[in-house]
């Protein structure tokens, strides 16, 4: 099966239907209205004219009606804006990357970093596998030694009787793989069997499947044991479905303003030391890398709450809490590790309901729910790399000002091909408020200051 996957990947990451994929960079993207990018997008085979039209629509083709097919006393719709991540390539593949974020600098940082990266090659990206974890609780067994033999004699019984309860999963290769059995006996607390059934879920996130498995062999794990089932319910510290992401950015290409790229180098590795000892830096750290991770599992329809969990457990694996990316020098060349879990997938849940996730899957362009792990984990490296390049060399503000200062020079309603000139006056007039930037836009177009941007 191992072996499979692997051939699968290779696969993947050499088809030779990579001719036509869109190339990831698209040069002025930021400076364009959001019409202009939709319909470039289109231009370029990325998506066609209805899903233009989506784009363009209120509540992304999520009605009050699919709303209240999703969650229960549904009232409405909330939306949030929809970004591309540019200049991605992961394993050699370029991505567009959809991105469904509140905060203002994260695509465009993540974009940045992206762009640096591919000068090298980009991102390499590998995810494990898709096994999770299902977790059954056993309490009040009479001899635990027996209890835990019980089952691991009847182990292939167990596994055969578990993928019996999920035919579908193994006709597409994945299903049972194997199971655990673990003794909890600590302290003060109630002695516990855990029973850790491996599944492999293929491209879905595989949470309903793993608790119905769960919740079905209950009663013959009771039988086995003699014990009380309590708990059946996967785990979300899916340590068996794992991405490691790296990257390698010789200091040539980080130079930045009156930074060289030694400096900058330097100054990322001394961050990235600050949170591998102090686990209140490493919040902050593994916040940023969440930035993007978290608006790719958004945009893509998956559950963000499993995903953020399982990752932040299993940066406390070993007792104390650790960053999840982190950054070394070797010769001349900085290089980026990241490693955690990553819960996903391209089948099911809101994927089939939701029309904006569906074309983020189109827009994306990926073929499995490992490789959508993996583009994950490269743009949580390079989310990482943004935050810790920013605050290595001029401080985050500066360039959330220049950010904000953009939107609200759009606001004012500067023309595209205006606006840098505006938020540059903007930033040196310092009071960065759209009734200024209305002053001072009107007073460039009067003297003519704009005109050769016109
Ligand atoms: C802000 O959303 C994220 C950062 O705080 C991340 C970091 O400090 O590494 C900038």
């Amino acid at each position: 099966m191992l072996e499979t996957r692997k051939a699968q990947r290779e696969d993947r990451v050499s088809n030779h239907e990579d001719k036509d994929r869109p190339s990831s960079r698209i040069g002025g993207f930021y400076r364009m209205s959001t019409r202009e990018r939709v319909d470039l997008l289109v231009e370029r085979g990325v998506i066609d004219a209805q899903d233009a039209a989506l784009l363009r629509s209120h509540g992304g083709g999520l009605d009050a009606q699919m709303a209240n097919q999703m969650v229960e006393n549904a009232i409405g719709v909330l939306e949030l804006p929809l970004g591309l991540g540019l200049n991605f390539k992961v394993n050699g593949r370029d991505y567009l990357v959809p991105m469904a974020v509140e905060e203002p600098s994260i695509i465009a940082a993540v974009s940045h970093v992206a762009k640096i990266a591919r000068g090298s090659g980009g991102f390499e990206a590998r995810a494990e596998g898709n096994v999770m974890i299902g977790q059954v609780q056993v309490v009040g067994c009479e001899d635990w030694d027996k209890a835990r033999e019980a089952i691991e004699a009847q182990r292939d019984e167990l596994i055969a009787s578990a993928n019996a309860l999920q035919p579908n999963m193994v006709e597409r290769g994945g299903g049972v793989t194997g199971l655990e059995v673990r003794l909890i006996d600590e302290g003060n607390y109630q002695r516990m069997l855990v029973v850790h059934l491996f599944i492999d879920c293929c491209d879905a996130m595989g949470a309903n499947a793993i608790n119905s498995v769960a919740e079905g062999m209950a009663p013959r794990i009771e039988e086995l044991t003699g014990g009380r089932v309590f708990l059946r319910i996967l785990s979300n510290l899916a340590d068996r479905r794992k991405v490691r992401a790296t990257c390698r950015i010789p200091f040539r290409d980080l130079a930045w303003k009156s930074f060289s790229g030694k400096e900058v180098a330097e100054g990322i590795v001394l961050a990235s030391e600050f949170a591998e000892v102090d686990p209140y830096r490493a919040a902050t750290h593994n916040k940023g890398i969440m930035n993007g991770i978290g608006a790719v599992c958004i945009a893509t329809g998956n559950d963000w709450r499993a995903l953020e969990a399982g990752a932040h457990a299993y940066c406390a694996r070993d007792g104390r809490y650790r960053p999840m990316a982190i950054w070394r020098i070797e010769g001349e060349t900085l290089v980026g590790i990241l490693e955690i879990p990553i819960q996903v997938g391209t089948v099911g849940g809101p994927i089939r309901l939701h029309p904006t996730v569906q074309l983020a899957h189109k827009i994306l362009r990926i073929e499995s729910a490992a490789e959508l792990a993996e583009v994950m984990g490269a743009v949580g490296l390079a989310q990482n790399m943004g935050a810790l390049k920013a605050l290595a060399t001029e401080g985050i503000q500066r360039g959330h000002m220049s950010l904000h200062a953009r939107s609200v020079a759009a606001t004012a309603g500067a023309k595209p091909e205006e606006l840098d000139r505006v938020v540059e006056r903007l930033i040196e007039d310092g009071e960065i408020k759209v009734h200024r930037a209305r002053e001072i836009l009107l007073a460039m177009r009067a003297s003519g200051e704009l005109e050769a941007a016109g």
